[in-house]
């Protein structure tokens, strides 16, 4: 059987909802494959082999399909330590280190899952890098809109040894808005950066910029699935 990406997505989601337990507050991720997870999380509840589960939902998309799915949800106000997080990846390297936000959720995934006891990612194969944007895809950082092209430049400058190139996100001709009202610049890189931590660092220091997709040494559990199966990696 030849199975499609998305039937490895909910491969990977079903395999991470085993680690759910009766009473755990959820940080409940984003994107197509996580729908598959807090999907299941929602038939659990309703089938009643799971109770009493708080969800702390990473967007506001999350948020809608858990309100259509019963999953009770708070905040991290309410709930500041999350038990367990659920989540996908754009990429994943062999530290566990990730790409996030292609979705344009990064801000409030990084801050849930920055939060939780576990972190337990999933992904199917194709997401496997061996090194976190070199795969000539965006690597995503979120900023204010205030003088955005001045923030995208000094992005640039940062990375110019890897022959940076920084664009505003787009919808059709508007710029993409986060949900939390800001803009997502997106990096492309045509060398590898050498030092992530550094790299992290340096893009934090940068005033206009509110966060970036790089998630080192957050994930506690990587969850692949493949033709040939699924792998389970620990930290
Ligand atoms: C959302 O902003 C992202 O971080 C997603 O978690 C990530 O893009 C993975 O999405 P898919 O499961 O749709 O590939």
């Amino acid at each position: 059987v030849i199975l499609t990406q998305d039937e490895l997505k909910k491969i990977a989601a079903y395999k991470a909802v085993e680690f759910v337990e009766s009473g755990m507050v959820l940080g409940l991720g984003t994107g197509s494959t996580a729908k598959h997870a807090v999907d299941r999380i929602g038939e659990l509840l309703r089938q009643g082999k799971l109770t009493n589960i708080v969800g702390i939902p990473t967007s506001k998309k999350t948020h809608e399909q858990a309100v259509s799915l019963g999953i009770p949800l708070s905040d991290l106000d309410s709930y500041p330590v999350v038990d367990l997080a659920i989540d996908g990846a754009d990429e994943v390297d062999p530290f566990m280190n990730l790409v996030k936000g292609r979705g344009g959720s990064l801000l409030r995934e990084k801050m849930v899952e920055g939060a939780c006891k576990k972190f337990v990612v999933i992904v199917d194969e194709s997401k496997l890098v061996p090194h976190l944007g070199g795969s000539g895809l965006a690597m995503p950082v979120e900023v204010v809109p205030y003088c955005w092209k001045f923030t995208a430049k000094r992005l640039q400058d940062l990375f110019e040894d890897c022959g940076c190139v920084a664009k505003l996100r787009t919808t059709g001709e508007q710029p993409f808005v986060t949900d939390n009202g800001n803009y997502v610049i997106d990096l492309y890189l045509k060398k590898d950066i050498d030092d992530l931590k550094v790299a992290s660092d340096n893009i934090l220091r940068l005033a206009g910029v509110v966060e970036h997709g790089m998630f080192l040494d957050m994930a506690t559990t990587v969850i692949v699935a493949s033709e040939l199966g699924v792998t389970i990696r620990n930290k």
